[in-house]
């Protein structure tokens, strides 16, 4: 054992593993792009995180063998209780958590790797004291930048948690002069971080250094500013702020790579980084937002609610004419949205899709880039329910075959198919590109009241001539529906 940790070949090993883990991860994104290939994704994932930790163990346990002033079985001790806790927390979590809870625990989870950037940053320029030469120079950046967006990180997801689980008040904070202050938290850290890196005092017998004056007075501005960042953001619009906080987590765990100079955390970081910045800019295009306003901490107005306008009147159907509609319609697209999470609604919905595609009908999903409230949230939901991936259809690929279509079942969704959004322009959605269901023969919204989605606007849909209301639950109205369906 002690011959093949102290060997030659291991760090050669260590290595390799960490190239076939970057890999992995890498055939883990492609996976998870497509319905089909998501769980061998997940699982590309997984193998690749059991060899990167193996490689890791491994690399720590030839350290200590070499003699890096600890025993190796405490180092071996110290890393299975942490990756022991770790797993049962993490199983525990990953078992309980509801899907419409999975922003708040992604966003807790961000935290701790702004926080782990944070630590390794305070850890490298305690053990090796301010560089010198080029080099140095180039770890001092690493250093400050790791800790810099770590700490924004950091207590910007804690924010995030906070309001995604009502913690704290959603409604944005918005400060007197907010842009200003962040330019000047940016100018001053800037400033700092040039004290920081021309800084050359040693650290001997527990005397810190004067560096760690700039860096620590950089940790607290940077703390201050991802939590100003965060909270003036709309709790609504969270979403949005925790795929980009996942974006940050990323460059975090990079520069923590690079500060410890570990090749598979720069690759990994990168991945997610430039992965969660993509997300983002989806979702903003999706949502129409302006994807520099957000990165700014500038958006998330809550939309105005009132609105005076005279619709008209809205229709009502009952359970048994929408069957009977159904069941005499040649083809059918159902456009989920958020209720159809709330209400648990996607079994039913898959058993009425199995049920009318038995009787010939030609029923298709149309998916909304932002319905519900975390990207692909409809998606995750309609696999769970064993609906078959070729029929679920992006919006898209379904906005030109709806004026053939006979009915649309709106289940759940609201301001994804809001005619508001393209017809509008002085609709707070005006331009939000939506699923144009008001163009199919009939349409049927599922929901329970007039209330409005989450953008707080009216929906001119619900007057509209050919669009009928069934009101109530959307999984006990669904499951009315197949029990009415004539034989
Ligand atoms: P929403 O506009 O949020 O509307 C959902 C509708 O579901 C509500 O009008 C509600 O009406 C109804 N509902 C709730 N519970 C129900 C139940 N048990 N049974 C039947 N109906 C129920 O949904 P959407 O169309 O999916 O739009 C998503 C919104 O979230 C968009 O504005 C989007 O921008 C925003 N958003 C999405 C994301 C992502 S990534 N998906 C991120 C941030 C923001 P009742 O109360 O009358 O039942």
């Amino acid at each position: 054992m002690s011959d093949l940790l102290t060997s030659d070949r291991l760090p050669g090993l260590i290595q390799a593993g960490y190239i076939v883990a970057a890999i992995c991860f890498i055939a883990a994104l492609a996976g998870l792009s497509k319905h089909e290939t998501a769980k061998r994704g997940n699982i590309a994932g997984m193998v690749g995180m059991g060899i990167a930790l193996l490689a890791t163990f491994a690399l720590a346990a030839r350290n200590a063998e070499l003699g890096d002033g600890r025993a190796l079985g405490v180092t071996l001790a110290i890393i299975l209780v942490a990756m022991a806790v770790g797993a049962v927390i993490g199983a525990w979590r990953a078992r309980t958590v509801e899907m419409t809870g999975m922003p708040e625990l992604i966003a807790m989870l961000h935290s701790f790797v702004g926080l782990a950037a944070v630590l390794v940053g305070f850890n490298s320029y305690l053990e090796h004291g301010p560089g010198h030469g080029s080099l140095g120079t180039i770890h001092d950046v690493e250093v400050y930048l790791g800790v810099f967006i770590g700490a924004v990180t950091f207590t910007g997801s804690i924010v995030a948690n906070l309001k995604l689980s009502a913690k704290m008040k959603s409604a944005p904070l918005t400060l007197p002069g907010r842009h200003l202050l962040n330019l000047a938290v940016l100018l001053v850290s800037a400033g700092l971080a040039v004290w920081f890196v021309a800084d050359e005092s040693l650290l001997d017998g527990g005397d810190l250094g004067t560096g760690i004056v700039p860096l620590v007075a950089m940790t607290v501005l940077a703390l201050f500013l991802g939590f100003h960042l965060v909270a003036a953001i709309g709790g609504g619009d969270m979403p949005v702020v925790v795929s980009m906080l996942n974006s940050y987590s990323g460059w975090a765990a990079a520069a923590a790579g690079f500060m410890l100079g570990n090749d598979l955390l720069i690759v990994t970081g990168a991945l997610v980084g430039s992965s969660g910045a993509i997300l983002s800019y989806i979702m903003c295009k999706a949502m129409n937002r302006s994807f520099v306003s957000v990165i700014a901490g500038g958006f998330g107005q809550e939309a105005p609610v009132s609105d005076d306008t005279d619709y008209g009147e809205h229709r009502e159907i009952t359970a048994a004419d929408a069957a009977d509609l159904l069941a005499h319609a040649g083809s059918v697209v159902i456009t989920p949205g958020y209720g159809m999470a709330v209400a648990q609604a996607q079994y039913p919905v898959a058993d009425l899709t199995a049920k009318l595609r038995a009787r010939g009908v030609t029923v298709r999903f149309g998916i909304h880039p932002v319905a519900g409230r975390l990207p692909g949230h409809m998606n995750v939901l309609l696999a769970e329910a064993k609906v078959p991936y070729d029929i679920v259809l992006e919006m898209d690929e379904i906005n030109g075959d709806l004026p053939e279509t006979d009915v649309v079942l709106v289940i759940g969704a609201n301001d994804t198919v809001n005619p508001a959004a393209a017809e509008d322009p002085t609709s707070p959605i005006a331009g939000m590109p939506v699923l144009e269901v008001w163009n199919a023969r009939e349409v049927i919204v599922f929901k329970r009241s007039m209330a409005t989605g989450y953008a707080g606007v009216q929906n001119p849909l619900f007057f509209r001539d050919n669009t009928s209301m069934l009101f109530g639950d959307a999984k006990a109205k669904v499951e009315e529906i197949i029990h009415d369906l004539p034989e």
